[in-house]
Order: structure tokens, then C-alpha cells, then sequence
């Protein structure tokens, strides 16, 4: 696509299912916040039986590690169909996605063995961030200081997920606490409700507990009647503008008794550490990579926590 076909786009689909979906909707805030376009996220086995309407004007961008889940591919044909351009983010090459995308970028992670992904995670997250930046770029939507605060924090990523893997030992310790129980729940705002979706599915996923995510606002329209004495609630707070709300969520749950694990930023640190002895933290990194380095020690919980079981 050349710049000018980039800048008559005015809406972007973002289609997957499972992990994908869930990059999908950590995507949505990069294409909103860096690009100003508006987005919608949809799981493949819904957006195909829904009718969507589709304006020609926009782009789909469907996202799928194996370029063969057959809603994911339904939703793609539905898109060309209706004259809407498609992008493949894919990791097979040569899959059904990518050889029927209008175009397609390879995320390039190598085999995947486990059905539990977590490398796909991490490319499509990457690949998404990039295209964001891209278009951010050429809609004149991003400034100079972001743009090249995001290129550093990418270069950057090997170096700061290194740090976040540093704290296996402490993951795997606190995994103790969690495995013997029945019901996890993760919380979070914006980016961070993004991430618990994926972290709540990699529990769930490999564990066998049940696990729900929920959007830390929503909470008190009723779930929050299920957090008592002893609920584990892993409450995401990465997100740093909103780190005051995640904070007063947290004390909402733990009014109710919950036992709160909470994943944060180095900066947060000694605040949370002042409403709980569990955490976890991700070294400081612009904004739109936070699910980048967060979804790590999620996913090693969820591991710890099935070894245990
Ligand atoms: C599910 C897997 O069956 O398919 C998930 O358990 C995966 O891990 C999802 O995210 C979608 O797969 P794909 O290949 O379209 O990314």
C-alpha cells in the first residue's frame, strides 16, 4: 500500500480468534492512539455470522498464527467480498490467509509446537506495533518525540523482557499460592485489560482453573458479589495513566478479602507494594509496548502454576 492508499483508510477491522484476538484488542488502542483511526475488534466466529457492515473505505487486518482457523479465514473471504482490503498478519508461511490476503506480513516466529501460544503473542504484537507506528507516521498523527521514544523502547524490547524473566524464581514461588485454587480473576484497564484477557485465556488454557478477565470498571455492575474471602485477583496496573484507577480497584477487591497479586511498573512499585507483597513489575517502556512485556510473566504464572498442579 503506498502512502496515499494508507491515508484514505478510515476504518480498521481487526479480526482473529484465541491469542490473536487478544493481540487484537491490544492493538486497537496503538491504531487509536498513534493513528486516530477508529478501530473494531472482532473474533473471527463472530464478525462472519454477524453481517457486519463493512465500508470500503477501511482495512482489515486479520490475524492468525497458523493462516488456517477456518473462522479466521471465512472472516477474510467475507472482507474481499465485500471490497474491503486485507492485511494477513501471519506466522505459516505460504498458509491459506497469507496466500489469499490482499497482502500479508510474516511474523516469522519459527515453528509453533504448543497449542497454548506464546510466541504468536509476541511477533503479531510486534508486527501491529510497528504497523501502528507506520501508519501513525504517515497520517501525521504521531509526534517526533513518540516516534522516536517507540523505535528506541523496540530496539530495547530483548534487553527489558530479559529483566522480566529475571523474576521467574519470584513467579514461580508465588504460582504456590495460586494452584490450589478453583477461581482466578484478572482485572485491568485499557492495555491492560487487553493483557488479562490473554492471561486469564494461558491460565485457564494450561492450568485448568477456571479464570475470568474483566474490564476493572465493569466489576462493580456485579461480579464483584463473587470476590470474597481469600478470591486470588491478579490485578494488571502497567498502564501508567490509569494507575490510579487500577490502584483503587485493587483496594475495592481486597475490602472484599481477595488475595491480590499485581503486575505493575518498576516506577509503581513501592505504591502497590504498600497494598500487597505480590508483585510483579515491567521495566518503564512506551505505552503501546506494555503487552509486549507483560504478557511474560503471565504466561510463565500460568506455566508455574500447572507444574504445581
Ligand atoms: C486456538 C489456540 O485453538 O486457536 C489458540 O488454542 C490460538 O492458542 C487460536 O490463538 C487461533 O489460532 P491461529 O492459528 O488462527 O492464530
Amino acid at each position: 500500500m503506498d502512502e496515499d492508499a494508507i491515508r484514505g483508510i478510515h476504518r480498521i477491522y481487526i479480526i482473529g480468534c484465541g491469542s490473536a484476538y487478544h493481540v487484537g484488542m491490544a492493538a486497537r488502542y496503538v491504531f487509536e492512539s498513534l493513528a486516530r483511526l477508529p478501530v473494531e475488534v472482532d473474533v473471527a466466529s463472530e464478525f462472519r455470522y454477524r453481517n457486519p457492515v463493512l465500508e470500503p473505505d477501511s482495512l482489515a487486518l486479520v490475524i492468525s498464527q497458523s493462516g488456517e482457523t477456518a473462522d479466521t479465514l471465512a472472516a477474510l473471504r467475507l472482507c474481499k467480498d465485500r471490497g474491503v482490503r486485507t492485511v494477513g498478519i501471519v506466522n505459516v508461511v505460504g498458509s491459506s490467509i497469507a496466500r489469499e490476503a490482499d497482502a500479508t506480513m510474516y511474523t516469522w516466529a519459527g515453528p509453533e509446537i504448543a497449542v497454548a501460544t506464546t510466541k504468536a503473542y509476541s511477533t503479531q504484537m510486534a508486527v501491529l506495533n510497528l504497523l501502528g507506528l507506520y501508519f501513525g507516521e504517515v497520517m501525521g498523527t504521531v509526534d517526533y518525540e513518540t516516534y522516536t521514544a517507540m523505535i528506541r523502547d523496540i530496539l530495547d524490547l530483548p534487553e527489558k523482557l530479559e529483566q522480566v524473566l529475571a523474576q521467574a524464581d519470584r513467579i514461580r514461588e508465588m504460582a504456590k499460592d495460586f494452584a490450589g485454587r478453583d477461581d482466578v480473576f484478572f482485572i485491568g484497564r485499557n492495555l491492560d485489560y487487553a493483557l488479562s484477557l490473554e492471561g486469564s485465556l494461558k491460565l485457564k488454557e494450561i492450568s485448568y482453573i477456571h479464570s475470568e478477565a474483566y474490564a476493572s470498571g465493569e466489576l462493580k455492575h456485579g461480579t464483584i458479589s463473587l470476590i470474597e474471602e481469600g478470591t486470588p485477583v491478579i490485578a494488571l496496573s502497567t498502564y501508567g495513566p490509569l494507575f490510579d484507577k487500577a490502584m483503587s480497584n485493587v483496594v475495592e477487591v481486597q475490602a472484599r478479602g481477595a488475595r491480590v497479586l499485581a503486575l505493575t511498573t518498576e516506577t509503581h512499585r513501592e505504591a502497590m507494594l504498600a497494598r500487597t507483597d505480590r508483585v510483579l513489575t515491567v521495566p518503564e517502556v512506551e505505552p503501546m509496548l506494555l503487552p509486549q512485556l507483560g504478557v511474560a510473566p503471565l504466561q510463565l504464572l500460568a506455566y508455574y502454576i500447572a507444574l504445581e498442579r
